[in-house]
């Protein structure tokens, strides 16, 4: 296996490497398992993809996720980014469709809105644009460790308030429905994602994220919103342009990631499975204490 070097200090290509392998061979497991542990965003080329393979693949690193009402695919471990209708054309620029793509290119993690949020997401891409759709990726491992020593030891500490109807609220004030609403009820996690099998930190942040415990809400705003931008800066980004054949994963904990986008008449249809966070990936460290969330 060889890992080609992606990104600026993080992001990689693995070479050599059939992600079939990776369901049959312990090894292969392992090789790739430590990759994305140190790489956090790992690019597989020439894969032959379809959803079983895909699935079985994503199943390796920890428990699927299941849709979420609300989304295509829900129910399954699908998760289904198209713009393209029931009649199979491309639905207009201001469809539900539409806008969710668009709330798709707000820098995010995936699932940070969710009772648990994710370690992982394989994504890969069935119909891809001629133009434009790419993803683009920051670390927000080496985001963290760009920030000041004593801003750095304050968010260890710090606490923020993830809700999807936050995000979606950007794009359009009605796009959370009130199912969504209902079932996605506001998260809080740590600021701060520690790898336990590394022991490096990173931001935990996300388009979703709107307050932090115990901060006066306009200054708890404004501090995500520096971050945001500190984590984001110019000359961080790997931007991933789609080539059929390619499954791309990353590592939730440690990344940030948004859709570019593409000419409003063109089909793109993406494929996401999404695997939990567990205790071995330092789900219980990212909890607010009921202790702490009192006083
Ligand atoms: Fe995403």
């Amino acid at each position: 296996m060889d890992i080609i070097p992606l990104g600026p200090g993080f992001a990689v290509e693995l070479c050599g490497v059939k992600v079939a392998e990776v369901v049959t061979d312990a090894a292969v497991y392992s090789a790739v398992r430590a990759a994305f542990e140190e790489h956090s965003v790992l690019v597989f080329r020439d894969q032959e993809v379809d959803d079983d393979a895909q699935l079985a693949f994503s199943r390796c690193f920890g428990p699927p996720e299941v849709t979420k009402v609300g989304s295509q695919g829900t129910g399954t471990h699908f998760v289904i980014l198209s713009t393209i209708g029931k009649n199979g054309k491309v639905v207009p620029a201001d469809h539900r469709l539409a806008l969710r793509n668009r709330a798709n290119q707000l820098w995010h993690t995936d699932s940070s809105f969710k009772r648990t949020p994710a370690l992982t997401s394989v994504l890969s891409a069935r119909i891809i644009p001629a133009l434009g759709g790419e993803t683009e990726f920051v670390s927000t491992r080496l985001a963290f460790e760009r920030l000041e020593p004593k801003l750095r030891a304050k968010l260890e500490n710090s606490f923020a308030w993830h809700d999807y109807a936050h995000s979606r609220g950007q794009i359009a004030a009605d796009l959370t429905s009130p199912q969504e609403r209902a079932a996605l009820p506001p998260q809080c996690w740590r600021l701060v994602w520690k790898n336990p099998g590394n022991g490096r930190s990173a931001l935990y942040l996300a388009s979703h994220a709107y307050a932090i415990e115990g901060m006066e809400p306009t200054a708890g705003k404004k501090l995500l919103d520096e971050l945001m931008a500190a984590a984001t800066a110019p000359g961080t980004s790997y931007v991933h342009s789609w080539r059929s054949g390619d499954i791309v994963m990353w590592d939730n904990r440690a990344t940030m990631h948004r859709g570019r986008p593409w000419p409003a008449h063109e089909a793109r249809l993406m494929v996401r499975t999404t695997i939990s966070a567990t205790a071995v990936d330092g789900l219980e460290t990212m909890r607010l204490s009921p202790q702490r969330a009192v006083q």
